[in-house]
C-alpha cells in the first residue's frame, strides 16, 4: 500500500503548494448556494490532484468534490478527495484549511491524508498501521470526562434554515464541555482527535470527501467513529461523531438530551 501513500502524499504536496501561493490573494468567489463557496483554487487543487491520481492508476474510480466522478468498471479501488477543505476560510484568508486524500478498497477506507500546507502537517494512516503526523505516530488523548474535554463542531452550509436545529447540540454541549471551537476545517478537526489536540467532535451532514480521510485517521490512532448513538459510522450517513474513546459515552448522552 506504499505506493498509493506516496501518490497521496505527491499529489497532496502539489495541490499544498497551489492553495500557499494564493490563500492570501483576493479571491474571485462563486456560490454553490446562499453561503457555499467555490474558488478558482478549489478548481484548480482538484484537476492536480485528478490529473496525478488518474495518470498513475487509470483503472481506479475517483470521487472528488467540485467536479469528477470517474467510475471505472470493475475497478475496487476509488479515491475520495477535497482539494479544499476550509474554502470559506480560505477565501477569507483565514489561515485554517487542508487537502483530504482517501483511498476505498471495496468499500473499506484503507488509506487517509490531510495536509495542512501552511503548517506543513501531513496527517496519514494505512488501515492496520497506526496514523502519523508527518513521520510521527499520534494517538487520541486520555482525557477521561466530558467536563475536562475541548471539542470541535461544524455546521452544514443549511445552518441558516434551521440554526435552533444544530445550535441544540451546541447548548448540550456548552453545558458540559470544558471548550468548544468551530474553526471551519472538519478534515482537520478530525486530524485535531486523531492526534489528541482536541477530544472529540461531532458535526452533522457532511460529505464523504469531508470525512473519508479523517475517520481513517481517528480510527488507526485509538479513538472511535460512529453515528450520534453509538452506531456504525458510515460516510454516506448524515451524522459523525469522533472521539478519543473514553468521552464517546458521555458524548453519545449529551447528543440525546440535546433532543429531550
Ligand atoms: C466544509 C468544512 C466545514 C464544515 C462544512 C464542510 P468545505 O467543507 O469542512 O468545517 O463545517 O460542513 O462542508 O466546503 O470547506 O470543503
Ligand atoms: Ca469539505
Ligand atoms: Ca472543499
Amino acid at each position: 500500500m506504499d505506493h498509493f501513500l506516496t501518490a497521496a502524499w505527491q499529489a497532496a504536496q502539489m495541490a499544498g503548494a497551489l492553495i500557499r501561493e494564493n490563500w492570501q490573494r483576493a479571491h474571485a468567489v462563486e456560490y454553490k448556494s446562499a453561503i457555499d463557496l467555490v474558488t478558482a483554487t478549489d478548481r484548480a487543487s482538484e484537476e492536480t490532484i485528478v490529473a496525478h491520481l488518474a495518470k498513475r492508476y487509470p483503472g481506479h474510480s475517483i470521487l472528488a468534490e467540485e467536479a469528477t466522478a470517474i467510475v471505472a468498471p470493475g475497478s475496487v479501488y476509488r479515491w475520495i478527495v477535497d482539494p479544499l477543505d476550509g474554502t470559506t476560510n480560505f477565501a477569507h484568508s483565514f489561515p485554517h484549511f487542508a487537502v483530504s486524500i482517501a483511498l476505498e478498497r471495496e468499500k473499506e477506507i484503507i488509506l487517509g491524508l490531510i495536509y495542512d500546507p501552511l503548517r506543513d502537517e501531513g496527517f496519514s494512516a494505512l488501515a492496520g498501521q497506526g496514523a502519523l503526523l508527518n513521520d510521527k505516530p499520534i494517538r487520541v488523548s486520555k482525557t477521561a470526562e466530558l467536563d475536562k474535554s475541548l471539542l470541535a463542531t461544524g455546521f452544514p452550509y443549511d445552518h441558516r434554515e434551521d440554526p435552533d436545529y444544530y445550535l441544540k447540540y451546541f447548548r448540550s454541549f456548552t453545558r458540559q464541555a470544558q471548550g468548544i471551537r468551530r474553526a471551519g476545517s472538519a478534515a482537520l478537526d478530525l486530524c485535531y482527535v486523531a492526534a489528541g489536540r482536541l477530544d472529540g467532535f461531532w458535526e452533522l451532514k457532511l460529505k464523504p470527501w469531508d470525512i473519508a480521510a479523517g475517520a481513517l485517521i481517528v480510527s488507526e490512532a485509538g479513538g472511535v467513529m460512529s453515528n450520534f448513538s453509538g452506531g456504525k459510522f458510515s460516510i454516506d450517513g448524515d451524522e459523525t461523531l469522533a472521539s478519543n474513546g473514553l468521552i464517546h459515552d458521555e458524548m453519545i448522552r449529551a447528543l440525546e438530551e440535546a433532543e429531550e
